[in-house]
């Protein structure tokens, strides 16, 4: 078992990553949690491959409630959430009480948004089980749902009790959403860690998952080392945005259906590393093993055909760009990465 331990000035929570932990994991919350009741909030892909797993768990020593949402982003929605209120207050949940985030990063945002608002704040555990939310949304304390104006516009931080991590639970998961969440690893490999970035490279299919729980646990002490000297993302904390400015603009224009979130930013990380050695601010190369790699974990790279302005519109609508001046993400070289402050109408050098 890894365990890392995330120290904030107003909270410290650790964070379990052990292959089978769901199979003991009812001891694990009994020793950090005492009162009885705790409801559950997962969605009905997970509740039908672990829902009745975490069920023992949990059943002999609380009293549990599960509460099942549709799959995908709808479900991070004002509506949603109203129902997930309902039914948290139908439990007659009180404040002493505990929430679990039994999911992926939809799951993990719209639960850890209610836990953080209703009563004024419950205790929640995250237990992820997407690759994504593995590494990085179960971890940091972001908690959001969407409007219909943009996504995750009414959200905050809030960060769990504990976040448990079950590498095996991967096993099932779709091929396509597994390369979701390898963008992501190979973004933190980008920004901060070469030998990450080099052992991706080199390991075969079988390797990758005899060394997964390593992985997970070096993506999380990349993230939690970050939040810990920028929790509220105003400084380096932007650097875990590396190739989402046009990554996000990508997935707009096709309204979130055609690429999946790892998918839109491995494209803006290998576009932006493009424009950064055309630039002279990226060595030469750097682009060519990013795109050795994307294509290795079946991501794609290529910027889809779209209308220059309407990419600067796109950013200019994102709620992290206002202002006159915006931050782009770039790399020196892999392992390397910095924030470089740009004039609004320079945007274009950099898409
Ligand atoms: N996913 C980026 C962050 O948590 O800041």
């Amino acid at each position: 078992m890894s365990t890392l331990k995330v120290n904030l000035p107003q909270k410290s929570y650790p964070i379990w990553i052990q292959k089978g932990i769901l199979n003991h994991i009812g001891q694990e919350i009994k020793k950090i949690y005492k009162n009885r009741k705790i409801a559950i909030i997962t969605d009905f892909n997970v509740e039908k491959l672990y829902g009745e797993r975490i069920k023992e768990q949990l059943s002999t020593d609380f009293e549990i409630k599960m509460i099942v949402v549709e799959p995908g982003e709808k479900s991070k929605s004002i509506d949603v959430l109203q129902n997930v209120y309902n039914e948290l207050l139908e439990f007659e949940i009180t404040r002493g009480d505990l929430i679990i985030a039994f999911g992926g990063g939809v799951v993990g945002d719209l639960t850890g948004f209610a836990a953080a608002t209703l009563l004024r704040g419950i205790s929640f555990i995250q237990v992820p089980t997407s690759l994504l939310a593995q590494i990085d949304s179960s971890v940091g304390g972001k908690v959001a749902v969407n409007l219909p104006k943009g996504k995750n516009l009414v959200g905050n931080f809030y960060h769990p009790k504990a976040v448990f991590i079950d590498p095996d639970v991967l096993k099932t998961l779709d091929k396509r959403f597994f390369s979701d969440g390898m963008a992501e690893v190979i973004k933190y490999g980008c920004i901060r860690d070469q030998k990450l970035f080099d052992d991706l490279l080199s390991y075969t299919e079988e390797e990758l998952f005899e060394h997964i729980e390593e992985i997970i646990y070096t993506c999380c002490h990349i993230k939690k080392s970050i939040v810990e000297r920028d929790e509220l993302d105003t400084g380096e904390r932007m650097l875990l945005n590396f190739g989402h400015t046009l990554g996000h603009a990508v997935e707009k224009h096709y309204k979130y259906e055609k690429y999946t979130h790892g998918e839109a930013v491995a494209i803006g990380m290998y576009h932006i590393t493009k424009k950064g050695e055309a630039l002279g601010i990226t060595d030469r190369t750097t682009a060519e093993r990013l795109k050795e790699i994307l294509c290795k974990y079946h991501l794609p790279y290529e910027m889809p055909t779209m209308d220059q302005e309407e990419i600067i519109k796109i950013i200019g609508l994102d709620k992290k760009n206002k202002g006159q001046y915006m931050n782009i993400i770039l790399i020196k070289k892999i392992g390397e990465s910095f924030i470089q402050k740009i004039h609004r109408k320079d945007i274009v050098a950099y898409i």
